[in-house]
């Protein structure tokens, strides 16, 4: 059985389909890529399955269970969580603040015990400052040093880290990353690709669906890719037989569709 599967997963805005009749799945431990041209659909792919917007037709099984009409809390909690295609960082925050957020949902005290038993919170959150430093630590060592820093003072491609970082700690089983290189530079986007290829080192039967532009990301590494053209699937397979396959030549060049 898939570990995630959509059927028929659709939804209209206004008239338009954004997404049309999408089946998917993945299975358990494999990274898969999206790609598209702009508007595609590839983002509100992403949102149907993180429950961000509701399914106008169409289902999405995830782990055996019906997730179609959940909340994005409750997808969360479940095991789906993501980064987006531009930062949902809380910038205000410092940076380990914005990865224990992701610690929030195995959080045990209350507020009631933050009054009469601070002692037992404390450890709590020392505990969980603890998990998120060894999760920064992991992608970037140095950014420990600057736990206390401002979000918006650390530089874009850590930033990216902090969010993967962030929807690690909560364990989930699959890991939504939208464009994580928009944004940054040759070099940079080879460290993001390391970073996660390491993803898989550290949760090896972690799924990730990466949606991306830059085909050297495509190329290197999901195993299988998705294409979406106009809300729709129009290909699926490897990295060759998508890049050859001629209604995907004609999305991106244009034209009609075979
Ligand atoms: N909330 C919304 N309300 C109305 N239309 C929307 C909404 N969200 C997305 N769309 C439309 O749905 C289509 C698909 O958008 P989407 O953001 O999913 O594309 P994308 O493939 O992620 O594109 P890009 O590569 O530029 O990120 C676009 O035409 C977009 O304008
Ligand atoms: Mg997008």
């Amino acid at each position: 059985m898939a570990l995630l599967e959509t059927k028929d997963l659709s939804i209209n805005f206004g008239g338009l389909w954004a997404v049309n009749g999408v089946d998917f799945e993945i299975n358990s431990g494999e990274v898969v890529g999206l790609i598209g041209p702009n508007g595609s659909g590839k983002t509100t792919f992403l949102n149907l399955i993180s429950g961000i917007y509701p399914a106008t037709r169409g289902t999405a099984i995830f782990n055996g269970e019906d997730i179609t009409k959940a909340k994005p809390f409750e997808i969360y909690n479940k095991g789906i969580a993501r980064t987006y295609q531009s930062s949902r960082l809380c910038w205000d925050l410092s940076v380990a603040d914005n990865v224990m957020i992701g610690l929030y949902k195995n959080q045990k005290s209350s507020l009631t015990q933050a009054v009469f038993r601070p002692g037992k919170v404390n450890r709590e959150l020392a505990d969980n400052l603890q998990e998120a430093m060894d999760m920064l630590c992991y992608f970037n060592p140095d950014l420990v040093d600057h736990r206390y820093d401002l979000t918006k003072n650390i530089p874009h491609i850590d930033r990216r880290r902090i969010e993967i970082s962030r929807a690690l700690v909560g364990q989930p089983k699959i890991l939504l990353l939208d464009e994580p290189t928009a944004g940054l530079n040759d070099d940079e986007t080879m460290s993001m690709m390391r970073d996660i290829g390491k993803i898989k080192e550290k949760i090896q039967d972690i799924c990730i669906i990466i949606i991306e532009h830059d085909m050297k990301v495509m190329k290197e590494v999901p195993e299988r890719i998705f294409v979406f053209n106009a809300g729709e699937k129009i290909a699926e397979g490897t990295y060759d037989d998508v890049v050859h396959d001629a209604d995907v030549i004609r999305a991106y060049l244009g034209g009609a569709k075979a």
